[in-house]
């Protein structure tokens, strides 16, 4: 198999890791960003030894022929409807007709293929565009990490270090899938080089529970702090918002009526 590995969305978080990552594996990258980006995101990419090509992913022609000789087409894609199906696409039929054999999309979530429909837009949007990867002749494999991991260090309701509260859905022992943005490059670097991956791949760089989030954020704090789990009313049902991110309902704000606490 050729090692040009063509990534798209090689300017974002975890497409400029993923650069990094294959180049550390050998690989010749070609580095798609928009006709628009800075010098300075090109400068950076090619600093990693990427070949930056800007490209107009509007215009069918030099997309098709961006991702000419490529052993795998990698999605970074980030963005709602007109990205994650829209722009897509328009890289599938791309890669498709350039004869790219492999493509990996832009999923890095949580696995949405156990998730019911119309729970989660961001799901929603992968599974729209799966129906398009699925039909098309190529060979597809998505990476399904959960959250990233650096989402335990921005205050969500999970882990909510102003509060010193883990918040939880129905069980306190659920495992849950992190993994960090750079391993999930490191993962999606390996996969893009070798042409034997099955259609689904899903890793995780840890699973906490939430009653294990409380012991972890209690060690960290050198046992100067006392946290405490707070699980759902017995009306919540799992849901799931933005970016895998649990929803709390309003009234939440604090420990809400009816609710008890299983960790602590
Ligand atoms: N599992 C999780 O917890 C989690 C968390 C965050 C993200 N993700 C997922 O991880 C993937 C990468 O996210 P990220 O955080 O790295 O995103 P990001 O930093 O926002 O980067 C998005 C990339 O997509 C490019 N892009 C957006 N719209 C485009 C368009 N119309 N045409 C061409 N390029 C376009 C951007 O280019 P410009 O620089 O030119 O804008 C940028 O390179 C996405 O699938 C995202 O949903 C998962």
């Amino acid at each position: 198999m050729t090692s040009l590995i063509v990534v798209a969305g090689a300017t974002g978080k975890l497409g400029g890791r993923l650069v990094a990552a294959l180049r550390q594996r050998g690989a010749t990258v070609r580095a798609l960003v928009r006709p628009e980006t800075t010098p300075a995101n090109v400068a950076r990419l090619a600093q990693l030894g990427a070949e930056v090509l800007p490209v107009d992913f509007a215009d069918p022609g030099a997309l098709t022929r961006a991702c000419q000789g490529a052993g795998c087409v990698v999605s970074a894609l980030a963005g709602l409807r007109d990205v994650i199906v829209g722009a897509q696409t328009q890289l599938l039929a791309a890669a498709v007709a350039a004869g790219v054999p492999r493509f990996i999309p832009s999923d890095f979530s949580s696995d949405y293929t156990q998730q019911a429909p119309g729970l989660n837009r961001n799901f929603d949007l992968r599974r729209e565009f799966r129906a398009h990867l699925d039909q098309a002749p190529i060979a597809a494999t998505s990476i399904l990490n959960g959250a990233f991991a650096e989402v335990l260090t921005y205050n969500i309701p999970l882990l909510d270090f102003k509060r010193q509260q883990v918040g939880y859905w129905e069980d306190a022992d659920w495992s849950i899938d992190f993994t960090t943005m750079d391993d999930t490059a490191a993962y999606a670097a390996a996969a893009a080089l070798d042409a034997a991956t099955p259609r689904w791949l899903r890793i995780a760089s840890f699973q906490p529970s939430p009653r294990q989030l409380v012991g972890i954020a209690e060690a960290a704090a050198g046992g100067s702090s006392r946290w405490c789990g707070w699980g759902p009313a017995p009306t919540w049902r799992p849901r799931f918002s933005r970016r895998g991110r649990p929803t709390p309902p309003a009234s939440s704000s604090s420990t809400p009526t009816g609710s008890r606490c299983n960790t602590c």
